[in-house]
């Protein structure tokens, strides 16, 4: 059997080709292409507005930067890539670490406890972990009750669906942010969008994209303005031509990874692997995660790990809590009380999940992972 990865692009000759043809116009960068792809976002996901650019971690900066302030407390959650908690310390803000609920997912009832005792917290930063949209109507009250900024951060979830509500439509929040890294659900090798409702918030990030620089038609020819200190975090019009014609796909890749979850469900049912949650097509499945207590059994996690790695399946762990980093605990984090993520990172790991994945390869990955556990 050939290498099984946890997560992997797909790459078809349309994609290619599309690609060839932006590299043959007159624009690499800055043209068309950057707006028809923001266009189509915003389209898809039903918000007034995108902005596309270099990487998932630039969108999660340029919406830091427009959502808070310097020492600004935001709620946050241990169970995500780095790049979430640190975009509030990119602008000197606080991240508080919240305990994750079952799902995997921030708590938000812990979140309003934290929010009742400390009035002074200005945001919450919710990742749809593994696809799984955050719980809508608990956004919804959080934000109107105690008056805060939400931030979503779909890196996960772009094509998932709560009751009617896209990811990153902003239905419940000010700003989504999205990555098109190739493990994700549509990849432009590198890039990310961040989306929302506020004319505002767009114009800011807008802006800042583009070192801060504007230019308005009373301008003479050549002039530009600065008028804020921003960034060169644009994206390429190659990489949105891709990014246009991986997004016509992206029903069929949710439709697949929809199989596949509903596969590992089956196999999995009244087994001691369980899955973080069974499909209820709330989540888009950018991952698929299992649960193992390996108290009860004779092998560690390391070594399933190892075994696996043998058997040239790529399993991961989605996420070491970011709260026990060693730069976070420079900064005095790290003693949270947040059993569930404890819990979670002894007993979690996330199985291969993308719409390549063939069923033989499937049924291989589980065939060697119930021999591997025995
Ligand atoms: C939840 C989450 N947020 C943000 C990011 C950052 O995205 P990027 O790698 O495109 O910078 C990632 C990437 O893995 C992610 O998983």
């Amino acid at each position: 059997m050939n290498f099984i990865p946890y997560g992997k692009q797909c790459i078809e000759q349309n994609d290619i080709d599309t690609v060839v043809q932006t590299l043959k116009s007159d624009f690499l960068t800055t043209g068309p292409k950057v707006k028809e792809f923001e266009d189509a976002l915003s389209s898809y996901c039903g918000a007034k507005y995108c902005v596309t650019v270099s990487n998932g971690t630039a969108a999660l900066h340029l919406a830091s930067l427009a959502l808070l302030n310097k020492d600004d407390k935001v709620l946050t959650t241990p169970n995500s890539f780095l790049a979430t908690s640190n975009s509030i310390l990119y602008v000197q803000a606080i991240p508080i670490f919240v305990d994750i609920a079952k799902d995997g997912n921030i708590d938000l009832a812990l979140c309003e406890e934290e929010l009742k005792k400390d009035s002074s917290i200005k945001a919450i930063y919710a990742v749809a972990f593994s696809g799984n949209i955050v719980n809508q109507e608990k956004l919804k009250y959080l934000k109107e009750t105690y008056n805060i900024k939400i931030l979503e951060d779909n890196a996960h979830a772009i094509g998932a669906e709560y009751d009617g509500i896209k990811a990153g439509s902003c239905t419940n929040s000010d700003c989504s942010i999205f990555s098109f890294h190739p493990v994700k659900h549509i990849t432009t090798a590198e890039g990310g969008a961040i989306t929302t409702n506020s004319k505002e918030i767009y114009e800011k990030i807008l802006m800042l994209r583009g070192h801060g620089m504007v230019k308005t038609a009373d301008m003479k020819p050549w002039e530009y303005e600065m008028q804020d200190l921003g960034y060169n975090y644009r994206i390429t019009d190659m990489q949105c031509a891709l990014g246009i014609s991986q997004l016509k796909k992206l029903p069929d890749f949710v439709k697949r990874r929809f199989e596949i979850a509903k596969q590992y469900d089956n196999a999995f049912e009244n087994t001691i692997v369980k899955p973080l949650y069974t499909f209820d097509g709330k989540s888009s499945y950018h991952l698929y995660v299992v649960q193992v207590n390996f108290t009860l059994l004779s092998i560690s996690k390391k070594d399933l790990f190892h075994r696996l790695r043998e058997k040239n399946m790529g399993i991961q762990l989605h996420y070491m809590p970011i709260n026990k980093q060693p730069y976070y605990k420079t900064l005095g984090y790290g003693d949270e009380d947040i059993p569930n993520m404890d819990k979670y990172y002894e007993e979690c790991f996330s199985l291969p999940m993308y719409p390549l994945l063939n069923n033989d390869e499937q049924e291989y990955v589980i065939k060697s992972l119930f021999e591997v556990l025995k």
